[in-house]
């Protein structure tokens, strides 16, 4: 099917655009009232993702009521671990909770890493599969995944956590295990992202989230070998890498065989760009927190980011998901500011 606005997928493959792209991390969620009407209709979040009506339903709602440039499928990257055997539940106000861990080669018995991907994770390519029927081809759609360090983090911790310490203490007690893991948890990824492109993902996404809480060394070790694992593997759209904190690393992620490079708000947009030079596009970067201050100041401080900018490869976002208590019309604002801006070439 032809996607009438495929700018971002234009500019993820550093293609002539009109004007930037611009969308939201977690932009299908909490922000949106009609997210909470649908959600409180169920037993709960993992309801939601688990319904593929449902989780198309939301999916397609930031695409109707702010207006964005692209629509990322309605999951979590806790789907993986999940598949595998390691379910969670996701505790009000808490985050995401397993009883079960792998912190012993013992450990490894609880999961599987061979699988059939549509036979666990079905829900997900169906919701895929209805939400472009439903969005008709107005706007791409972003498949996602999480990098197998942060999903190394969840599976060895079993929590959300400021430091992971079990998960690194991992990393120096039995580098072996953590090795074997890894190595794992990459192959049913790269499975996962293969059968969302097939369904119909228009370009991809893997999140780190955790990568900043290794040392340069250490995130080579544990995280960027196996993240260039799958840059290698996803060659048919577009793919995002996105390591919030990875500030020692950016240079080898746009090495990868990547198209984008995801930039937290902690790091200088214009300095990688030199660093880097055309060779990727770089998505983000305003802080989150812009979107608390008022509308004529989410206008100044976003277009003092678009300036900075030098180059068409630019996809823009925030640096990292946005608020789930952000009001929707300060989200508006940014990005109609970034719809108005003045493309200079
Ligand atoms: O709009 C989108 O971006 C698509 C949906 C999406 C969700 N999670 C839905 C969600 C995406 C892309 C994710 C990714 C995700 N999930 C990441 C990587 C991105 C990041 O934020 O760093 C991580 C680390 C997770 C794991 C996770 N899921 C945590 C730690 C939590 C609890 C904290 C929180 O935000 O509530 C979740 C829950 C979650 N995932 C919610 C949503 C909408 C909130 C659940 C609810 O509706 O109550």
């Amino acid at each position: 099917m032809k996607i009438q606005n495929d700018l971002i997928l234009r500019a993820a493959r550093g293609e002539s655009i009109e004007r930037y792209p611009v969308w939201l991390m977690r932009q299908a969620g909490r922000i949106l009232p009609e997210y909470r009407a649908v959600r409180s209709n169920l037993s709960g979040f993992k309801e939601l993702v688990e319904t593929p009506e449902r989780a198309a339903e939301v999916t397609i709602q930031p695409v109707d009521l702010l207006d964005v440039d692209a629509a990322i499928i309605f999951s979590d990257i806790l789907v993986v671990p999940e598949a595998m055997g390691l379910t969670y539940q996701m505790v009000e106000k808490k985050g995401p909770w397993f009883e079960k861990t792998i912190r012993s080669e013992e450990g490894l018995k609880y999961a599987e890493f061979d699988f059939d991907i549509e036979d666990r994770l079905g829900y997900v390519t169906e919701a895929i599969r209805i939400t472009n029927r439903e969005l008709n081809g107005r706007v791409p759609l972003i498949g996602f995944a999480g990098a197998p360090w942060t999903i190394f983090c969840y599976m060895t911790e079993g929590q959300g956590s400021k430091t992971f310490s079990e998960s690194r203490k991992i990393l120096y007690t039995n580098p072996t295990l953590a090795h074997e893991l890894l190595q794992r948890i990459t192959k049913v990824t790269i499975q996962y992202l293969k059968a969302q492109i097939k369904a119909g993902a228009h370009m991809v996404q893997i999140f780190d989230s955790w990568a900043g809480i290794l040392g340069k060394d250490q995130y080579a070790e544990f995280g960027l070998k196996y993240m260039n694992q799958i840059a290698s593997a996803i060659t048919e759209v577009p793919l995002t890498i996105f390591a919030k904190g990875a500030y020692n690393s950016v240079i080898e992620i746009a090495e990868m065989d990547c198209n984008t490079v995801g930039i937290d708000w902690n790091m200088d947009m214009a300095q990688i760009r030199q660093a880097i030079g055309e060779k990727r596009t770089l998505q983000g970067n305003l802080d989150p927190c812009v979107l608390y201050s008022s509308h004529s100041e989410i206008e100044r401080l976003t277009n003092n980011m678009l300036n900075t900018f030098k180059s068409e490869r630019h996809i823009v976002n925030l640096g990292h998901g946005v608020y789930p208590d952000i009001d929707p019309e300060k989200v508006k604002t940014f990005i109609k500011t970034v719809k108005n801006y003045e493309f200079k070439r």
